[in-house]
């Protein structure tokens, strides 16, 4: 997969996808954290449970995290890689959702948006994404119609 450098001890975070975290878990060793809204949480617990095997799940810590709110409760740049999927689709929450992953995020994070453009608002999330993120289309699967976009924070001399 996309990922670098599979001997590190990675952390993650995600936007609840279940699957996708089980098999980055095996091939990393990763310690994951798994986020939500408050009134999901409940139900990201239960599919945790039903899909994580069990010898993973003292690695996977279920945390609730409503975008751009009480972030302080994470460390700043905690989070190695941050997947998300399905995540750019409301447009009241695109300045609190980048806002977050600019604060989750180190120099040294890779952040793997998976998502289907929509409207014209998903375009303008990613055109907000550029401003502090390096932003490329690194996979489009047309069967599902779904993109995979990979961000990286810039480096500050690159824009002197
Ligand atoms: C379309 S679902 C995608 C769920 C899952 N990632 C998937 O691919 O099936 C969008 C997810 O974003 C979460 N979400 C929506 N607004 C949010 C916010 N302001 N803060 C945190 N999560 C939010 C929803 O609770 C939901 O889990």
């Amino acid at each position: 997969m996309l990922l670098p450098n599979s001997d590190v001890d990675w952390d993650l975070v995600i936007s609840y996808d279940v699957h996708m975290t089980v098999s980055l878990s095996h091939i990393l060793g990763a310690h994951v954290t798994i986020t939500d809204r408050k009134v999901a949480l409940e139900f990201l617990k239960s599919n945790v449970q039903a899909n994580l095997p069990p010898h993973i799940q003292p690695k996977a810590v279920v945390k609730e995290l409503t975008w751009g709110q009480n972030l302080g409760s994470y460390s700043p740049g905690e989070f190695d890689l941050i997947l998300g999927a399905d995540i750019i689709y409301l447009e009241e929450t695109f300045a609190d959702l980048l806002q977050t992953l600019e604060y989750l995020s180190s120099n040294r994070s890779v952040i793997l948006l998976a998502c289907r453009i929509r409207y014209e608002r998903d375009n303008n999330f990613l055109a907000m994404l550029e401003r502090p993120f390096t932003v490329s289309k690194v996979h489009y699967d047309p069967a599902k119609d779904v993109h995979i976009y990979k961000a990286q924070k810039r480096n500050q001399r690159e824009d002197l």
